[in-house]
């Protein structure tokens, strides 16, 4: 099957789910336009919305797919004016892109206004990016508003929840995507771990890991890479400095390479000298058997809220064990005890956004709960979602010298070990699962997560740096 028939199958999908809706108006979905850097005549990185990527498996700016019942898909390609390419490179034309997306009305975007007329007196479904109501005349339309286009917002949301729930499970076009992703990922982080050593900049080690993606068909990154040494490596989503790490101190990357919109989201912790120190061992072997059950139980059927309250658990054992909590692990997670060093959920949805859409099924909610509140999908699994598991313990300074949180857990945690630990940093290790018919499938498995073979890497790493 070529990529176009699979785009036309993943559209024939779409269109069967928005008609059992009953919704019958047009749709429009803008792919966005590019935002421009003030002070420059540049523009900032250009991210196509993931509706209109997904629908016809290209970003190209200033685009817009259209939809109606009878009439079927209409691709609008964008022009740039003579003035506009001496500035530019050229776009696709109208051709190129029906082709490419296998969108055979593929027409000239100046035929963009011809066609919001001929809707006119009809409530139009406005999905994809709504810049499209401010920026109309980038799109080649004349002012959005004298259109009298009338958005039905309901709708909009009725045919986006449709849209989102199919976009869960990948197809092979889009799996084929995310494992390049994935594997350019595992690239990077290799080339990090070959590279870092006592004396080295987070900001160094960002350059070799990201080189790499790009080396691999990277066309970006995924988002912007995490890298944290010693206490940085508690910083959820810190960005990487000019801080030198030292051996002793862990080092966690939490990085991935972006391919043809598709994001891979990677995360492994290693020590700056070639071997973990005893706590970080201990604590480093809780969060990996944590991550090691949860991937294991992931499957068809299976509730990932369950699978992060399990992680929670063993987390929680794992910190009574190490002296760090004290009590029961089940009253622990109870109590939200465990988030104080595991203030995050177990992981998210993946696809063309590193957080995808429908993490929630439909009717549920974030739970304003401090064990649950970021945990970012509630929903059973079903074969061909991809999803991250990423479990980790932490020693976030701000939360733990919180003097109400102290109080409320002064009888749970052991706070005289734990304000020895402040400047401990974190652990995460996480990986890209594909659910499977009978089980799940680790995209990101080539790289390794056991101590020992971490360790084995480092060894050679610093032998080959001092050889
Ligand atoms: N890995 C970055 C994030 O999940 O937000």
């Amino acid at each position: 099957m070529s990529d176009a028939d699979i785009l036309r199958e993943r559209r024939r999908r779409v269109e069967s789910a928005w008609s059992a809706t009953g919704i019958d108006g047009p749709v429009l979905i803008p792919a966005s336009v590019p935002i421009p850097i003030d002070g420059t005549d540049q523009f900032h990185e250009f991210h196509a919305h993931p509706e209109f990527q997904y629908l016809t498996g290209v970003a190209e700016p200033g685009a817009a797919l259209a939809w109606e019942p009878d009439a079927g898909w209409t691709l609008f390609a964008p022009t740039l004016t003579i003035e506009d390419l001496v500035w530019m490179s050229a776009p696709p034309s109208a051709a190129e892109l029906g082709a490419a997306t296998g969108v055979s009305n593929s027409l000239d975007r100046s035929e963009l206004s011809g066609w919001l007329e001929s809707q006119r007196g009809r409530d139009l479904a406005l999905l994809g990016s709504r810049d499209i109501e401010s920026r109309a005349s980038e799109y080649g339309v004349d002012a959005w508003s004298t259109l009298e286009a009338v958005v039905d917002e309901d709708a909009t949301e009725r045919l986006g929840r449709a849209l989102a729930e199919l976009r869960r499970a990948k197809d092979a076009l889009e799996l084929d995507r995310m494992t390049r992703a994935v594997d350019a990922a595992v690239a990077g982080h290799l080339a990090a771990w070959h590279v870092a050593r006592h004396g080295l900049s987070e900001r160094a080690l960002q350059i070799e890991m990201e080189a790499e993606f790009f080396r691999q068909g990277g066309a970006r990154t995924a988002y912007g890479s995490i890298v944290g040494s010693g206490p940085n490596s508690a910083i959820l989503h810190g960005t990487p400095g000019e801080r030198i790490m030292s051996d002793g101190e862990l080092v966690l990357i939490d990085a991935g390479a972006e391919i043809e919109g598709y994001a891979s989201d990677v995360t492994r912790t290693f020590p700056v000298s070639a071997q973990f120190t005893g706590i970080q061992r201990d604590l480093y072997n809780v969060v990996l058997a944590a991550q090691e059950e949860a991937i294991a139980s992931a499957g068809p059927g299976v509730e990932y809220k369950s699978l992060h309250l399990a992680a929670s658990a063993t987390i929680a054992r794992g910190l009574v064990d190490a002296g760090v909590l004290i009590g029961s692990p089940d009253h622990l997670v109870a109590a939200d005890a465990h988030a104080l060093f595991f203030p995050h959920g177990l992981g998210h949805m993946l696809g063309l956004s590193t957080h995808d859409c429908g993490g929630y099924l439909e009717g549920r909610v974030p739970e304003d709960r401090f064990g649950l509140a970021y945990l970012r999908a509630d929903l059973p699994l079903a074969p061909g979602y991809v999803v991250t598991i990423e479990p980790g313990i932490y020693f976030v300074p701000a939360l733990l010298t919180d003097p109400a949180r102290r109080e409320r857990y002064r009888e749970m945690v052991n706070w005289e070990l734990v304000d020895g630990l402040l400047d401990f940093g974190g652990i995460r290790i996480e990986d890209d699962v594909r659910i499977t018919e009978d089980g799940c499938e680790v995209m990101s498995a080539a790289l390794p997560k056991a101590a020992g073979e971490i360790e084995a890497i480092r060894r050679e790493a610093l032998g080959a740096a001092h050889g």
